[in-house]
């Protein structure tokens, strides 16, 4: 079975839209959760009997890489995705794992990305700059922020009288129908 390690740092609805497939499909398994801080999506993964892991970031500071890759090295993991995850992986981390890692971002990458660019932020700036199509990304992790190459998107109409926390629904509701798409996707490249 393929296995999946999901990092997170928040409500964790999009780590509930990938164990929701997984059950569907049977084609991968979440095999473990890692957060940076004490959230809802640590919940979510014990409601459904998967392993959860905190490392509380400000205990780990830059560490949190060296005990992530501790952890996932000895948990045969053929996949590790970004849902909502804000620690910033380090190079090496990065490097070791080429094409392994994957993220989600609330926008139409390569517009709305890079430092800074997360929750709320992206769909204030979107609305400012008067975007009249916004969406999300799943995307390849390397060293730039947001950067990597991009694996699939999803569009969202931008109305006229959105305000950001309108258009970041929306644009959520996508994620959690894109994001098992494109896990889905990889490990069909992979089969072929
Ligand atoms: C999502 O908008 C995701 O794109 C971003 O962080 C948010 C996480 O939401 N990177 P959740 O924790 O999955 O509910």
């Amino acid at each position: 079975m393929y296995r999946i390690a999901v990092l997170i740092s928040g409500s964790g609805s999009n780590l509930q839209s990938i164990i929701d497939e997984s059950k569907k499909n049977k084609k991968y398994e979440v095999a473990i959760v890692i957060s940076d801080r004490e959230c809802f999506g640590i919940k979510r993964a014990l409601n459904e009997n998967i392993e959860a892991l905190y490392l509380e970031r400000k205990t780990y500071k830059e560490n949190i890489n060296k005990k992530i890759d501790e952890v996932l090295s000895k948990k045969n993991i053929d996949l590790i995705v970004l849902a909502g995850f804000l620690s910033i992986l380090d190079e090496e981390f990065i490097k070791k794992r080429e094409n392994k890692i994957i993220n989600i971002h609330p926008s139409l990458l390569p517009k709305f990305g890079g430092k800074g660019m997360y929750g709320i932020k992206v769909h204030e700036a979107v609305i400012k700059a008067d975007e009249k199509k916004s969406g999300c990304t799943v995307h390849y992790v390397n060293n730039e922020i947001d950067g990597g190459k991009i694996i699939m998107q999803a569009f969202v109409d931008v109305l006229k009288n959105d305000t950001a926390e309108m258009l970041q629904k929306r644009v959520l509701e996508e994620e959690h129908k894109l994001l098992p798409k494109a896990i889905l996707k990889i490990i069909e490249e992979k089969n072929n």
